[in-house]
């Protein structure tokens, strides 16, 4: 049974002066209200009060050990509530606005809730680039938690109707801001002095990162994908209904493709990332090619999914990344105590 906090009106905004008004309102009051960022759409509620961010982790049925980015309008407000060191200054000025989210310690006066950072001693902050997302957040006149938008463990958002699909009558409003561009969550970095440490390849990529920070610790989660880096950062994220592998070199007729290039023959239905082999373009039709695999694997006859390889460099590390996430066995839980 759902919580009763939990059944709600969900009302459909548009991106318009009434909408926008309407939903920065909404998230002053507490409500939950979904919208898009240049990544995936976040589910948004006000970073300072714990009974809207309680309601984030219901609506979603996130576990209450994975903490929340919490998203600010400019970079002055992120550090207002962070404790930043030169380099996390040096990254901002590069990246923000942006898909990069900063690691930081938490400022001793933070106002941001415990609970969104699960009680850590630090804070993830982010500064989005889609311009609705940040007039929204200065709007709504305090910091913004922003998971995506989607139920805990299954596939992110990245469009208006796959909020919907997942969380119609769970959150107050979805703001309709289009398909967001980039397609990938952000990158997640903690920044530990001078140092850089990669928590989750995303929409920057490490040689991006490393033109400004030098060099960058990535974690060699190829060859080592059980170990998490981050709390939450499971093994299992990102999931289908349907089991996928990876790197195919031959697809069956009960299987969708994710094609990449020029698709494999055979398969019972194709998506194509990217016909050009362009990787940008790939990440940005990443989510929604999974569910339209996943959503059609009735009248397909599907039984699973097959990725065809994408490069591990650029934009491909985060491609590779959700994928194999997209694979992985399901455990019950994504925290262990
Ligand atoms: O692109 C994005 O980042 C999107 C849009 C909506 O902004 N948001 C997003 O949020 O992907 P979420 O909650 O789905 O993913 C946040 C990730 C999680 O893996 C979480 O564990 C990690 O960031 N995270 C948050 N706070 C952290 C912290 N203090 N230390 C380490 N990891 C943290
Ligand atoms: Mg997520």
């Amino acid at each position: 049974m759902d919580h009763p906090a939990l059944v709600r009106t969900t009302e459909r905004l548009d991106a318009g002066l009434a909408g926008m008004a309407r939903a920065a309102e909404l998230l002053r009051s507490g409500r939950l209200v979904a919208f898009g960022t240049e990544t995936v759409y976040g589910l948004g509620a006000n970073a300072t009060d714990p009974s809207a961010v309680a309601d984030v982790f219901r609506a979603k049925g996130r576990p209450a050990c994975n903490p929340l980015i919490v998203h600010c309008a400019d970079a002055d407000a992120a550090f207002r509530e962070t404790d930043p060191p030169a380099l996390a200054r040096r990254l901002a000025a590069a990246f923000w606005p942006g898909p990069l989210t900063l690691v930081l310690p938490r400022h001793a006066n933070s106002r941001v809730c415990a609970a969104a950072a699960a009680g850590l001693p630090t804070l993830a902050v982010r500064v989005p680039a889609q311009p609705a997302a940040r007039t929204l957040i200065e709007n709504a006149g305090r910091p913004v938690v922003a998971p995506s938008a989607n139920r805990s463990g299954r596939v992110s958002p990245s469009e208006a109707a796959h909020v919907l699909a997942e969380l119609d009558g769970r959150i107050d409003a979805v703001l309709d801001t289009g398909a967001c561009s980039v397609g990938v969550e952000s990158t997640v970095v903690a920044v530990r002095g001078e140092s850089l440490h990669l928590l989750r390849p995303g929409g920057i990529t490490v040689e991006d990162l490393e033109a400004v920070a030098g060099l960058v610790a990535v974690p060699d989660v190829e060859h080592a994908p059980d170990r998490p880096t981050a709390p939450g950062q499971m093994a299992s994220h990102y999931a289908p209904f349907l089991p996928l592998r990876l790197d195919a070199g031959t697809v069956r007729p009960d299987e969708g493709l994710l094609a990449f290039g020029t698709p494999l023959p055979g398969a019972g239905r194709v998506w194509n990332l990217s016909p050009t082999r362009d990787l940008r373009e790939a990440a940005s039709r990443l989510f929604a090619g999974l569910r339209d695999l996943d959503d059609a694997r009735h009248v397909a006859g599907l039984t699973g999914l097959a990725a065809m390889p994408i490069p591990a460099e650029g934009i491909g590390l985060a491609i590779r990344d959700r994928l194999r996430r997209a694979g992985a066995p399901r455990p019950r839980t994504e925290c262990r105590a």
